[in-house]
């Protein structure tokens, strides 16, 4: 009788402990910024970088904000990818559907794009731009085909000279397996 008890006691206690390691490293960033208001502003065309946004919006428990364009680009493969690359050459910014209007309570903005012609959409482009990031703490992240993020971080990190712009991550298409615990690593790893 009393090995059963000895035995279920043991059990209860491992369960408890291992719940309670789940729950702490799940809430670890809403507990570490609890008064440091998250962003995270994003474009996607494909659904990528939505997938990837959704993920870290999850582990900061940030606010999520989809930077939309007023024109449509083609479904057409080949045909957004002739757009895309008129735009990059030259320099264009689409307008937005909408602005954030409440930027000043966000201290910390993710920023996440699709790799687009080597560089940020054009879409995410006109959102750094448009709106006042003085000040604030930017982490860029991006989705590609295979090419990695080439000169997407350094060019947006040249359209925010007056803010503090941390080390981004590139993720392949949706990522894979071990993608939820490299993003985990790497928010770990920021100097916020
Ligand atoms: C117009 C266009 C240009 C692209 N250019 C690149 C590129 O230069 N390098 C790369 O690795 N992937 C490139 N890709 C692939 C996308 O970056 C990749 O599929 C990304 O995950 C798409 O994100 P999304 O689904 O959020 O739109 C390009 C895709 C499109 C549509």
């Amino acid at each position: 009788m009393r090995k059963y008890f000895l035995l279920i006691l043991i059990i209860t206690i491992i369960t408890i402990g291992f719940l309670y390691v789940k729950d702490n490293t799940e809430n670890k960033k809403g507990a570490i910024m609890p008064e440091r208001k998250v962003l995270i502003a994003y474009y996607s065309y494909s659904g990528n970088t939505k997938y990837i946004a959704e993920k870290i919006q999850k582990m900061t428990r940030g606010d999520l904000f989809e930077i939309k364009t007023v024109k449509t680009y083609p479904k057409n493969y080949n045909e957004v990818v002739e757009e895309a690359k008129k735009e990059k050459n030259s320099d264009y910014r689409p307008e937005l559907q909408s602005k954030i209007e409440n930027i000043n309570e966000y201290n910390i903005v993710f920023i996440g794009t699709p790799v687009w012609w080597y560089t940020m959409t054009p879409a995410v482009k006109s959102f750094i731009t448009e709106t006042d990031l003085k000040g604030k703490t930017i982490i860029p992240f991006c989705t590609h085909g295979g090419g990695g993020a080439s000169s997407t971080f350094i060019d947006m990190a040249k359209l925010l000279p007056d803010s503090k712009v941390l080390k981004g991550i590139e993720i392949y298409e949706r990522g894979n397996a071990s993608t939820d615990k490299d993003i985990n690593i790497w928010i770990d790893n920021l100097d916020i």
